[in-house]
């Protein structure tokens, strides 16, 4: 609908409601448009402030944000964060919203729902890790699903910040260290979420977070510094975000960093010019948890006041949790520093969102057994298909895995063994222990009764206790092979969790180098919200596998993988370096004056990573078949086909991703080595080839953005790689 026409549907609507004594915002049937204008026309400034804030409710279980329990919230509140997750106390309050408030405005429920809410699946980064798509937005609406049954409407969710410093609790969060992947799997992400309408029954408000460049926090810290040119904003950090708006992403959250001086809680270029004007949101931003009064800390605000102020004229439209919008802002538009026109404007966006998801039509959540809410058969299926995908083979020496029939004795031993609760990762407040399936679970049910499982846990995560040692020692000596399951808690995951070494606790490097010393062969399984550093494990392990932490359901296909009923097809979404002090690696760096592979590298270290961006393997063999153009040469407004065929050549069935990199030699900004442009996976049976097809569209896949953010398409040559083919292009 242009303009011109929604404004006569509007005065159309209005008309009739001068008419009818109908109120049209209580009109299902009437354009979204005109319900907003008519509510706001009837809603005093108090109410419209109050709709501006969200409150807590219930038991805060987020550690870092430690709240006051909220247990009489004012009628005519914009929104809450709902931990409990109970639907027969959201409609009580619900209730008393819609009949006790004079407008009976309805409110919104947000939670964060990051990687499920009761069935926990693996962690985003694992996710990403799958290269699959299809499944992470048939995850997003299962957990969706699960959301509104427990009165849930808004997650917090997807993340999509590039991780750029794995020391960074939250790379465990998002989708890895590239754009691209973000991209794509925030917009999978938001699609499951979402749905089809945001009004279906089972669809949630997505919330793109945490808008902008959050990823690069200075030295891993979190809440730190963000030091991102306007480039680099541009090339790295956007892409994501502007994927996720065109796929409309109903709300975004601004970010607690610092970007090069300007927080993002008060970024008027990012929250406004960018995101309202130029890309066309029309939802609203929320502020992250208590992000508003810490610009007093930042150095930005003399005061709360004013930092409510700044927040709010740069583009915040919600107050999460602070309630400085609700305290000072009367007094702020008395002072005339507010308009009334920003606030109308403000709560039209927070009403657009109440309106779309169907709140004021139907306000209730219905009521289900709890047996019917959670953990049903298709999501429990779905949480075990990722974690499937995501698992990444690292290392396959003398293909030891899949274990031999002769292996009849498996010595199963390690922190991450018989753990229940650290593998559902960070963010799984919900998730209890007692639906998840240990790994030592999914061998014994892998293996049966013919083959001994002999367990011992070994050490703890962390500390300096070997008393464990030498019944690991035992098991290993009774046992044909050993598989170690090392990693993280999950508390070293997620907000507020950096570490300053991405290697494992020198009590879990210790246990493997004792039962190596029994000569038994080692496959080493990592559990972990980050790349880890295994510059001393890695020469010990026959074979690795990186299972992340795989939520409700990874003992099954962990176990299935070893066994070799289940080929593995992960590839990492991030690079491994091979030792902390490596930290920045990523594949997509930009070119220097003296490659590293010449000069420029370390002289301790290699500067080599151990595993890049990409790095995963099969049981089978993928052969490339040489990348075939439908022409070399193409103008702009052209298109070229770029095709590969890939044989599976080996006898298990398999499912190979491939990778489609651009790179451009010469630009008038340098551009990065490579850049990763589209991806594709797919399974082929054993014997059997499949031709992968990658359409290249200048403009989209051959151009950059300048620091304005303008794209800049310039003639030349460029090369697209593919596996380990490097084929020259031109544009003219
Ligand atoms: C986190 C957000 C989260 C919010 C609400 C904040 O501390 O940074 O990611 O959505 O809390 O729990």
């Amino acid at each position: 609908m242009n303009r011109r026409t929604n404004l006569v549907v509007i005065t159309f609507f209005l008309s009739l409601n001068i008419l009818f004594g109908q109120e049209v915002y209580k009109n299902k049937k009437a354009p979204i448009e005109s319900r907003i204008k008519d509510l706001i026309k009837k809603m005093s400034l108090n109410e419209k402030i109050l709709q501006l804030n969200q409150f807590t409710f219930g038991i805060n279980n987020n550690p870092n944000n430690i709240g006051e329990e909220i247990t009489s919230l004012p009628p005519g509140i914009g929104s809450v964060i709902y931990f409990t997750g109970d639907p027969v106390l959201r409609n009580k309050l619900q209730k008393k919203a819609i009949e006790e408030s004079r407008l009976g405005i309805p409110i919104l429920f947000g939670f964060d729902i990051i990687h499920g809410l009761r069935t926990v699946y693996p962690i985003s980064l694992g996710q990403a890790s799958s290269w699959n798509l299809e499944l992470v937005k048939l995850n997003c609406a299962a957990a969706a699903k699960e959301s509104v049954l427990s009165g849930i409407d808004w997650t917090f969710s997807p993340m999509v910040d590039v991780a750029r410093d794995p020391r960074w609790g939250r790379v465990a969060e998002g989708y890895g260290e590239d754009p691209y992947v973000n991209a794509m799997f925030g917009v999978a992400s938001i699609k499951g979420y979402q749905g089809e309408n945001l009004s279906d029954p089972f669809s949630i408000a997505a919330c793109l977070k945490h808008y902008v460049g959050y990823g690069l926090s200075e030295g891993g810290r979190d809440y730190t510094y963000t030091n991102i040119s306007r480039q680099s904003l541009w090339e790295t950090y956007m892409l994501p975000y502007e994927a996720g708006v065109k796929a409309g992403a109903a709300t975004l959250m601004s970010g607690f960093n610092d970007i090069s001086g300007v927080p993002a809680t008060i970024n008027q270029y990012t929250l406004t010019d960018v995101l309202k004007k130029r890309w066309g949101h029309d939802g609203f931003v929320v502020s992250d948890w208590n992000a508003i009064e810490q610009l007093l800390n930042q150095g930005v605000a003399k005061d709360k006041k004013e930092a409510g102020l700044k927040a709010f004229n740069a583009g915040v439209e919600m107050d999460m949790k602070d309630g400085i919008y609700l305290k000072y802002f009367k007094e702020l538009v008395e002072e005339k520093k507010i308009s009334v026109a920003k606030i109308d404007e403000a709560v039209s966006r927070i009403l657009r969102v109440k309106f779309r998801l169907g709140l004021f039509d139907e306000p209730y959540t219905i009521i289900v057994d709890e047996k019917d809410r959670y953990l049903q058969k298709q999501s429990k299926s779905l949480a075990q298909n990722l974690a499937e995908e995501s698992m990444v083979l690292l290392k396959n020496k003398n293909t030891i895995l899949p274990l031999r029939p002769s292996v009849k004795k498996i010595a199963l031993i390690g922190p991450i063994a018989n753990d229940k609760e650290n593998i559902m990762g960070a963010w799984s407040f919900n998730g209890k222990a007692t639906d998840v399936e240990s790994i030592f679970e999914g061998f014994k049910s892998e293996f049966g009764s013919g083959t001994q499982i002999n367990y011992a846990k070994g050490c703890d995560f962390d500390g300096t206790d070997e008393s464990k040692f030498s019944e690991a020692i035992t098991a290993a000596n009774n046992s044909d092979v050993v598989v170690v399951c090392l990693g993280e808690l999950k508390t070293w995951s997620g907000e507020n969790a950096s570490r300053s070494s991405i290697a494992l606790p020198a009590i879990q490097e210790k246990l493997v180098m004792e039962l190596k010393k029994t000569g038994k062969p080692i496959i080493l399984i990592l559990s972990s919200g980050r790349p880890l550093e295994l510059v001393r494990l890695e020469p010990l392990a026959d074979a690795i596998i990186e299972i992340w932490q795989p939520g409700i359901a990874g003992g099954t296909p962990l176990a299935g993988i070893v066994s070799g009923r289940i080929n593995p097809s992960g590839k990492l979404a991030i690079t491994f370096p091979l030792t902390t002090g490596q930290i920045p690696t990523y594949y997509s760096m930009r070119q220097s004056s003296r490659p590293f592979d010449k000069q420029g590298h370390y002289q301790d270290i290699p500067t080599e990573p151990l595993y890049w961006f990409g790095h995963g393997l099969s049981y089978t063999n993928f052969e490339y078949g040489k990348a075939k153009l439908s022409t070399t040469k193409l103008k702009k407004g052209e298109k070229l086909k770029v095709s590969v065929v890939v044989k599976n050549s080996g006898e298990f069935s398999g499912k190979e991703t491939v990778l489609w990199y651009v790179s451009d030699p010469v630009a008038t900004i340098s551009r990065p080595i490579k850049e990763l442009k589209f991806f594709e996976k797919k399974e082929i049976k054993g014997g059997e080839e499949y031709e992968f097809i990658f359409e290249i569209d200048p403009v989209r896949d051959l151009s950059y953005p300048d620091e304005n953010g303008n794209q800049i398409l310039e003639a030349g040559l460029f090369y697209i790689h593919v596996n380990d083919q490097k084929i020259e292009i031109e544009l003219l």
